[in-house]
């Protein structure tokens, strides 16, 4: 593979991701990582399907124009995925930082609410909704980290994913207390604007007003059975 590492970004549980370049330009190698714990044929089968489906997904989702990484190569054997390097910080960085003032914050997180609800509208959920997972640039949203992403139809799943940053914002975040609202509202204000989600091939996407009607009963599931 023609990727040259510069710098270690993240070491996970899954994944380490390295920065460099590819053919000269800036790039990321995500790296699967194996796990011991579990069976070495049944790891790497898993390990392999998460990275064609994250592969697949974001070919899917930046042909369509959405603020996704590139795809430049995958080595299945290998375990490696080499995408294209986005500028930015994480959203978890901003809302840590002590210098974030509200207005940017709140501009932020309606941009990261209207970024998930274009990608609900494509019919794809994310599955790992966390502030790591969004790269804010100059008031830009891109989504990364779409390993256990899925395209999906039924309302529950989308309200699932929302419920997912509702819980991440409330427990990581709390000195944002309305970070969750701002996010909402952002999300909702997508369908105002481009009216209801189109038809695809394998059906309809739940509205956007389908979707926090649903939270709002997850929610109150998670309040009465924990
Ligand atoms: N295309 C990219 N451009 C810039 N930075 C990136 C890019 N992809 C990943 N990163 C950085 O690397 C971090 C980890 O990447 P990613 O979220 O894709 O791995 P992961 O699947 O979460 O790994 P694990 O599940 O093991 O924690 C991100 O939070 C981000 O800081
Ligand atoms: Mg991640």
């Amino acid at each position: 593979m023609a990727f040259i590492e510069h710098q270690r970004l993240h070491l996970g549980a899954e994944a380490e991701v390295w920065r460099g370049t590819w053919f000269g330009k800036q790039a990321v190698r995500k790296q699967r990582r194996p796990r011991s714990w579990r069976h070495a044929d049944l790891d790497h089968r898993l390990g392999v399907r998460r990275m064609t489906s994250e592969a697949r997904l974001l070919i899917r989702l930046r042909k369509l124009g959405l603020p996704v990484p590139a795809v430049w190569d995958l080595d299945l054997e290998g375990g490696q995925l080499v995408l294209q390097w986005l500028p930015g910080r994480t959203l978890i960085e901003i809302l840590n930082d002590d210098e974030s003032d509200e207005h940017h914050v709140e501009a932020v997180l309606k941009s990261v609410g209207s970024a998930v609800r274009m990608l609900h509208r494509e019919a794809i959920t994310h599955g790992d909704l966390s502030s790591n997972n969004m790269l804010i640039d100059d008031g830009n949203v891109a989504l990364i980290d779409f390993g256990l992403a899925a395209v999906e139809y039924e309302v529950e799943r989308f309200g699932i994913d929302l419920h997912v940053l509702d819980e991440i914002l409330g427990a990581s975040h709390p000195q944002w207390s309305q970070a969750i609202d701002w996010v909402l509202e952002g999300y909702a204000e997508v369908d105002v604007r481009l009216g209801l989600a189109p038809v695809l091939q394998g059906g309809t996407v739940p509205s956007a007003q389908e979707v926090l009607t649903r939270l709002d009963d997850i929610r109150q599931r998670v309040r009465y059975h924990g």
